[in-house]
């Protein structure tokens, strides 16, 4: 084993930095956290994107939240997927604890309490800020992927959004492109095949089960307006200090389909909307997913495919990603590729699998002259983690077992009434609450499909009066004609044909 003399340069030179960085903690040589090798990120290479992963309480959420804080003090705003509920407390000021102190004083680290400005935000019903998007702004291609339409199915999409375009039909809600399916391959058939070709209806039936199937998991909510604008995630507060945005998504760990299309659908976004940032000194806007094994886990290939484009360019709108997981091995190998930044808290191994989990991470990890890298992972305590990041020239930093800092907000969750309190003040809160529901393809086509049934009856009632003199009475006329409107297939015709005039004004 090297000593600590030639330790301490080889981890300050690793880890130096021109421009600004955030720190970590302090590097750890045989079990001995180094007050003089501190452990720092360059903010110039936040957006490479990142993994935190490790067992079960090991700290990954405590290290989220340290990154968060420092982020937030630089002026850089945080989006926090919040699986679990627990990441709240940064919202308020922390408390200094004998054992907190004790840390500090080994990494060499000062240690004040301090809060953070923080939006509270819900993809569902839960108090919050409301994030909503519309069937429109999802795209077809993007909307397909998410159903995980094959090519036929997405190609009828594809019509879908077309026929609404040509129409200045909005889709905003699943009840709009609901009723579109209905539509072209009921009253609207004839039309739709005229213009954009023949559409089979099990397609048609096929994508209307996975709408439902989207529907069930919370996306009948999530679906519409006022859509979510990206700019309001990019805020930053009257101190300078970036807002930290929370999803809570407690509500949602068993909807993964929803949490997908939600993350997706952001990215695409951000994507669309942030203008090129080439090499920046600081990231815009860094975003955590915690437990992010939910989106892998149930994500099909076409998704996975997404999800790898979209990291991959955001990066250079200067958006970092960091997934947070129990096993590294929970990330497909095509993302874990482009993770500049790795924290590794301690894995267990309890069983085979594991063990092989063990060997596998430790060799993805440089090679150290200092670590028996296996060794280690096994053995890191609670809030102890190996780091390696990238330089600003983009070369990772020598591998480093790091006793990180502890965070500076509240470690536990803010009560109801706290939560309440940040809610009532939001102005974000406020401009997201109503909810919209202007005309879009649903009152529109229902619109036209009854304005076409009135006119055929009134029709039919002129020329009934015509030959009124030969017929008995008006009640009589009325309850005939009504009859014919339930049951002639002639009339049914004559509805398509109207249908087909009205859309082609
Ligand atoms: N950096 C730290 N400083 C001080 N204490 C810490 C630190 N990291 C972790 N801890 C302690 O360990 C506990 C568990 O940490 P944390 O909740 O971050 O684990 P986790 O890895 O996210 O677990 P899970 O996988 O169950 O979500 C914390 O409540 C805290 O007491
Ligand atoms: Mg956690």
């Amino acid at each position: 084993m090297k000593t600590k003399e030639t330790f301490i340069p080889y981890i300050n030179e690793g880890y130096s930095s021109k421009g600004d960085s955030i720190v970590l903690g302090a590097a750890i040589l045989n079990n001995e956290p180094i007050g003089e090798a501190h452990v720092k990120i360059p903010l110039k290479t936040l957006n490479r994107h990142g993994l935190i992963a490790g067992a079960t309480g090991t700290g990954k959420t405590k290290t989220i939240q340290v990154l968060s804080e420092q982020l937030s003090a630089k002026g850089i705003p945080v989006l926090m997927m919040d699986i679990k509920g627990d990441f709240s407390g940064i919202a308020k000021e922390g408390e200094e604890k004998p054992f907190i102190t004790e840390r500090h004083t080994k990494i060499n680290l000062p240690f004040s309490p301090q809060s953070f400005p923080v939006e509270l935000m819900s993809l569902s019903e839960q108090n919050g800020v409301r994030l909503r998007a519309t069937v429109t702004e999802f795209g077809p291609v993007l909307f397909s992927r998410i159903l995980d339409l094959n090519d036929t199915q997405a190609g009828v999409v594809a019509v879908i959004f077309k026929y609404c375009d040509d129409k200045k039909m909005p889709l905003l809600d699943l009840k709009d492109i609901k009723k579109v399916l209905n539509y072209i391959t009921e009253e609207g058939k004839e039309e739709i095949e005229e213009s954009y070709g023949k559409i089979s209806t099990s397609t048609t039936g096929i994508i209307l089960r996975k709408i439902i199937e989207l529907e069930q998991q919370g996306g009948d909510i999530f679906f519409g307006e006022k859509s979510f604008e990206i700019e309001d995630l990019m805020r930053i507060d009257e101190n300078g200090k970036g807002y930290v945005n929370i999803i809570r998504l407690t509500d949602i760990q068993d909807k993964p389909k929803l949490f997908s299309t939600f993350m997706l659908s952001l990215l695409a976004e951000i994507y669309q909307k942030m203008p090129e940032k080439g090499d920046a000194d600081q990231p815009e806007l860094v975003l955590f997913i915690d437990e992010a094994h939910l989106i892998f886990n149930e994500a099909s290939k076409t998704l996975l495919d997404q999800i790898e484009t979209i990291i991959k360019l955001v990066r250079s709108k200067g958006i970092g990603v960091y997934f947070v997981t129990q096993n590294p091995m929970d990330v497909p190998a095509s993302v874990l590729a482009q993770l500049g930044l790795k924290i590794q808290h301690a894995l267990r191994a309890f069983t085979a699998k594991d063990r092989q989990a063990i060997k596998q991470t430790a060799e993805n990890y440089p090679l150290s002259d200092y670590y028996k890298t296996d060794e280690v992972l096994t053995s890191l305590g609670i809030g102890e983690a190996f780091v390696t990041a990238l330089n600003e020239k983009g070369i990772p930093t020598p591998l480093a077992a790091t006793m990180m800092r502890a965070p500076e907000s509240r470690m536990d969750v803010l009560t109801e009434n706290e939560i309440e309190e940040i809610n009532n003040k939001s102005k974000l809160v406020r401009k997201y609450e109503e909810e919209i529901d202007r005309e879009s393809a649903y009152e529109m086509l229902s619109k036209k499909i009854e304005e076409a049934i009135e006119q055929t009856q009134e029709e039919e009632t002129q020329e009934e009066e015509k030959k009124k003199s030969n017929e008995p009475s008006t009640a009589e006329v009325i309850g005939k004609s009504v009859t014919k409107v339930v049951t002639s297939a002639s009339f049914i015709r004559g509805v398509f044909g109207i249908l087909t005039k009205l859309f082609k004004k």
